[in-house]
């Protein structure tokens, strides 16, 4: 892949959630990296309690890994350890981005968490917090420091947000996912609200379906819940995607690395499906 948006080169892009090896947030690091931007890959760093166990979030080793990819392929990336649930630790990541590489100019909410899922009457409140916490309160704390930043610069920004076709319809066991993605599209379209005056664009992606380590734990968990093999499972969602397959991580990368070019300059609000025609609303 080479670059195609060349007004990306020299920007500073802060990618959170970028720790795991087939992640979106690695995916779209990577390609913000070809497109000649630095990158910082924001992640946990090490598990914290059962609701982020070991293999289902981004640990150092993982975060190194997707740095020195990027870095084996020309690019300029950085791992900076965050938990996205904490708006002090947040304002400090952010400040420490910016001094080391010298400003930010996007910022890539991608961290979210989609296996806390149970049916509404079994699911806990702290694992509503846990979901909400990271994909929704994550996210406003994050926009909150990276735009007085933004502001400060005086020279505009993109911030892209990772919502969900779960931000578009409803899935069984999913309420806090569910919620958390619906609630991050009303936060984009005020955050485009309040920020365009700065020439600062605000946009969700919403992708269906993607083979990541977390869509590969949801694929067997509700296969399991509907009764169906995997096979079944996985025929049964090609069926209903008009396009004929789930979505590749590089389908979302594309879509945000466009939301980051000046290509869609005039474009924020906006809740873009990238969903292979299965969600159109
Ligand atoms: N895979 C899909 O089918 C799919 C579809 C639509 C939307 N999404 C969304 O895309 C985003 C990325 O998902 P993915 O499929 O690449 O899964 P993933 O598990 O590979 O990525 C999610 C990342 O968020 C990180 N994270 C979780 N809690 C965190 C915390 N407290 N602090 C910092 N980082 C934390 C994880 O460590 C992990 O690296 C998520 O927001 C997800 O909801 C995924």
């Amino acid at each position: 892949m080479s670059a195609m948006y060349p007004e990306l080169a020299g920007k500073v892009a802060i990618v959170t959630g970028a720790g795991r090896r087939h992640g979106l947030g690695a995916a779209m690091a990577a390609r913000l990296a070809v497109e000649g931007c630095a990158v910082a890959i924001i992640d946990l760093g090490q598990p914290m309690g059962e609701n982020f166990p070991a293999g289902a979030i981004g640990a150092s080793e993982e975060m190194q890994a997707v740095v020195d990819e990027i870095v084996t392929g020309g690019g300029n990336a950085r791992a900076f350890a965050c938990d996205m649930r904490l708006a002090a630790q947040i304002e400090a990541v952010v400040d420490a981005v910016a001094a080391h590489f010298g400003r930010v100019d996007i910022l890539v909410n991608n961290a979210g968490i989609g296996y806390l899922m149970k049916p509404i009457i079994e699911l806990s409140m702290d694992e509503w917090d846990a979901v909400l916490g990271v994909n929704l309160r994550g996210v406003f704390a994050a926009t909150q420091a990276v735009a007085k930043r933004l502001i400060a610069q005086g020279q505009g920004g993109r911030i892209v947000n990772i919502a969900s076709q779960a931000a578009k319809s409803g899935f069984p066991f999913a309420a806090a996912y569910c919620a958390s993605k619906h609630g991050l599209v009303g936060l984009t379209r005020v955050a485009a609200i309040e920020l365009g005056k700065h020439q600062i664009t605000v946009n969700a992606i919403c992708p269906n379906h993607v083979t990541t380590g977390l869509g590969a734990w949801q694929n067997e968990y509700f296969s399991k819940a509907l009764g169906l093999t995997l096979d079944q499972y996985m025929a049964a969602m090609r069926g209903r995607i008009p396009l004929g397959r789930p979505g590749l991580v590089t389908d979302t990368a594309n879509a945000c690395a466009y939301l980051c070019s000046n290509q869609a300059a005039y474009i924020t609000g906006e809740a873009m499906n990238v969903s292979g025609g299965e969600e159109y609303h």
